[in-house]
């Protein structure tokens, strides 16, 4: 307390020992009341004060926070707002979400439309992923060897009877380790000061006081590692020691790549290589168990998927059915349609025009205000799917099909940002 004494009598104050506890009242009542006033500001004078809403939203993100670390309904909170107020509603002090399919290509616009940043994703310290990522042929090219290789390896488990979980390459540890990092996700999105702080702390003590963290960590790492490993091949392609291979990954393709020097430094391709693979394998994994789940848990779906995977998989073990003749069997698709429909994995989704306001029936969104949607409150329009929590791929069949739904489905999202793993 010495400093603050000298700092009090070189101003020429009398210190006395309750400073302090005044200095700490004064400093508590200041923010209290710049909180007020910045509740006021936004509800009577903020540039969307007029959106309709929750006041408790619109007045400051403490909601959410507590919500999203509380009870983990947020989704559906939002999707009773819409009931309630209408397709426009201001979800946060500073964003609207939309809830209207028809409106999902202005929002997630291509470039040829209108320029649109993305939300920032916050505290999750891959601020540098995706700038920049290789055409979308590259990608479908490589996903489908890499099936090839998960079919062929499938097969090759069967054939040893092991438990396919149990095996070396299964382990069940690493969807563990991706589930224990989106976990931690929402505590990071509102405190993303933990995220930055847990760079500087020791690794044991992370594990101990948030033991989800870690999984971050790890992820980051590997991707430091795949990363470093593939610059020292593509080195030794550059200098001739090594033959280039006319296959790679990604990271070959970019660091071979005459994109900018500055693209390529070692901080922004490890963070896109966790951005892969968090974003490469825990949805496909969710998406999987939950369709999975359902399938298994109401025989009859079981039975008439087995019934019609028949005729593709006749001469399975001998010949592998391929893509094209899997993709025909119209009641597969209508049950990944279901699971990629009631997945609610994905937060709410946003753009920011940059260039021009939007318009929205009689609103005007000021440009640079991010506007946002969210897959899952479109998945679960009761007009569009009607008994919409109940998993029924019949609904996409026949006379059941309403093309709104397809209208509706967008697990994937749209526009220049849509998933690249889509297909
Ligand atoms: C069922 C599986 C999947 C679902 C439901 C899914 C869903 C999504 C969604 C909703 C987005 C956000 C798009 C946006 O903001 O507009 C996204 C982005 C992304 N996804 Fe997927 N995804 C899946 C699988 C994959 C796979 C297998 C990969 C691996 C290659 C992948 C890589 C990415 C990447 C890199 C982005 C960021 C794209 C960008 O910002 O340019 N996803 N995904």
């Amino acid at each position: 307390m010495g400093a603050l004494q000298d700092a009090f009598e070189a101003l020429g104050l009398a210190y006395h020992k309750a400073t302090r506890w005044q200095l700490l009242g004064a400093t508590a009542i200041l923010l209290v009341f710049y909180q007020f006033a910045l509740a006021i500001y936004r509800l009577y004078f903020h540039p969307l004060a007029k959106f309709p809403g929750p006041k408790l939203v619109a007045a400051s993100t403490w909601y959410e926070t507590f919500v999203d670390l509380f009870r983990h309904d947020f989704p559906e909170r939002l999707a009773r707002m819409h009931e309630k107020y209408g397709p426009i509603v201001r979800v946060s002090p500073n964003e609207i979400h939309i809830n209207d399919p028809n409106f999902v290509t202005t929002v997630f616009a291509t470039a040829a439309k209108h320029r649109t940043d993305i939300i920032p994703p916050q505290g999750l310290g891959m601020d540098d992923s995706i700038g920049s990522t290789p055409g979308h042929d590259i990608h479908a090219s490589i996903i489908h060897e890499e099936i090839r290789t998960l079919e062929r390896k499938m097969l090759e488990a069967k054939e040893t009877n092991l438990p396919l979980l149990d095996g070396k390459d299964f382990t069940p540890e690493w969807y563990s380790m991706i589930r224990g990092a989106a976990k931690i996700i929402p505590l990071l999105r509102h405190f993303p000061q933990i995220g930055l702080a847990t760079q500087y702390v020791p690794a044991w003590l992370v594990q101990t006081i948030l033991p989800n963290t870690t999984g971050f960590r790890i992820l980051q790492l590997l991707g430091e590692q795949r990363v470093n490993r593939i610059r020292k091949e593509v080195e030794k392609e550059k200098k001739g020691q090594v033959d280039v291979e006319e296959n790679g990954s990604m990271f070959h393709h970019l660091l071979r790549s005459d994109i900018p020097e500055s693209e390529k430094n070692p901080a922004r391709l490890a963070a896109e290589a966790v951005s892969f693979l968090g974003a490469g394998t825990y949805p496909t994994a969710a998406t999987l168990i939950l369709t999975a789940y359902y399938i298994l848990a109401k025989p009859e779906i079981e039975g008439r998927l087995r019934k019609e995977l028949k005729t593709v998989m006749a001469n399975f073990n001998d010949e592998v059915p391929n893509f094209v003749d899997v993709e025909q069997v119209e009641y597969l698709g209508a049950c990944i349609k279901e699971g990629l429909r009631i997945l609610r994995l994905f937060r709410r989704k946003g753009r920011i025009s940059i260039d021009k306001d939007l318009q929205y029936k009689e609103w005007t969104i000021p440009k640079n205000t991010p506007v946002s949607m969210s897959p899952f409150t479109m998945h679960i329009d009761p007009e569009v799917f009607p008994d919409p929590f109940m998993f029924n791929p019949d609904r996409w069949l026949g006379k059941n099909y309403d093309p709104r739904m397809d209208r509706n489905l967008n697990p994937f999202l749209q526009g220049s940002r849509i998933c690249i793993g889509m297909q």
